[in-house]
């Protein structure tokens, strides 16, 4: 109950930020600024920016300041979306429940809103006037963290890879952004080293977690729920969890994972319940 309401709150800021922030454009043609709200409003859970804003609560008792992060770290995972979804990537139909950008707007559309999104998330980190902020989140989601897992996940697609590498792969192309999500929250808030440090770790534990139970619902999912077509993995031969060591394993692995995060946060003390709630809600998520 405590977990809802926190995600509740949490998403519900973001919503009505992202809203003023597009409201405040000047001069996005009409056809691209639709496209955007399509994506950005279809109903994603707005995991990454509640950890942001989160992060930013347990460490000053305020998120406010954390908002502009938040929003850039859903603009840029909604950007990762579109692009994922496009034919010659995932080659998916349906996002959020609804179609994918690409098949409601045309692949043009879908990587001009992209391309939108990723430029404008890094304006409003610009906004903060933290460069080191914006070095940071540039090296988190390029060509050497999350751009990097979407590479190998690309040139994997077929290939039996090891346990290590996969989540390597996992760490990158998921990992990346929801740890940067976390720490960006919490450097704006003027965490200390020793915060910035263990929700660093505890960042990495769920991200990796995240995208292990992404690949489960993948299988075990149902479409509804899920607003997105389970099976996909499969029919494209990705390297996933399920796939190379099974579906029980797969969830001991999950678990596992979310147990060492849980662990990270025991330098905190009641402030982080919401963060311990929503590590056992990544791995019971259904969708
Ligand atoms: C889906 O992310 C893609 C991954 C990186 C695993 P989410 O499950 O957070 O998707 P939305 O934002 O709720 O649609
Ligand atoms: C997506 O992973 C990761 C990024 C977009 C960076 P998936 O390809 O597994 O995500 P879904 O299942 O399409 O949401
Ligand atoms: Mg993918
Ligand atoms: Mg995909
Ligand atoms: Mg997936």
């Amino acid at each position: 109950m405590i977990l809802e309401a926190f995600l509740a709150e949490k998403s519900q800021k973001t919503k009505q930020a992202l809203l003023a922030y597009l409201d405040q454009c000047d001069g996005i043609p009409d056809e691209l600024d639709e496209a955007i709200r399509y994506s950005l409003f279809a109903g994603g859970k707005f995991i990454r920016p509640i950890l942001s804003l989160g992060a930013a609560e347990m460490v000053s008792g305020d998120d406010a300041v954390a908002l502009p992060v938040a929003c850039a770290m859903e603009m840029i995972h909604t950007y990762s979306l579109i692009h994922d979804d496009l034919p010659y990537m995932d080659d998916d139909n349906l996002r959020r429940g609804l179609p994918t950008l690409h098949v409601a707007y045309g692949d043009a559309m879908a990587l001009l809103a992209g391309d939108s999104l990723l430029t404008m998330a890094f304006g409003l980190l610009g906004s903060t006037g933290d460069a080191g902020l914006v070095t940071e989140v540039a090296h988190a989601v390029g060509a050497s963290g999350m751009i990097a897992g979407q590479t190998m996940d690309h040139c994997s697609e077929g290939v039996e890879l090891d346990v290590d590498t996969l989540k390597k792969i996992h760490a990158q192309k998921t990992g990346s952004l929801i740890r940067i999500s976390i720490r960006s929250g919490a450097r704006v808030a003027g965490a200390s080293e020793k915060e910035l440090s263990a929700l660093t770790s505890y960042g990495e534990s769920i991200g990796l977690a995240f995208q292990i139970i992404d690949d489960l619902l993948d299988v075990i999912g149902n479409v509804e729920e899920l607003g997105k077509t389970p099976g996909s993995d499969a029919a494209r031969g990705k390297a996933t969890f399920p796939a190379l060591i099974g579906m029980e394993k797969t969830r001991s692995l999950a678990e596992r994972t979310v147990d060492d995060a849980v662990k990270t946060l025991a330098v905190f003390g009641g402030e982080a319940d919401p963060f311990r709630e929503l590590a056992r809600y990544v791995i019971e998520r259904t969708r």
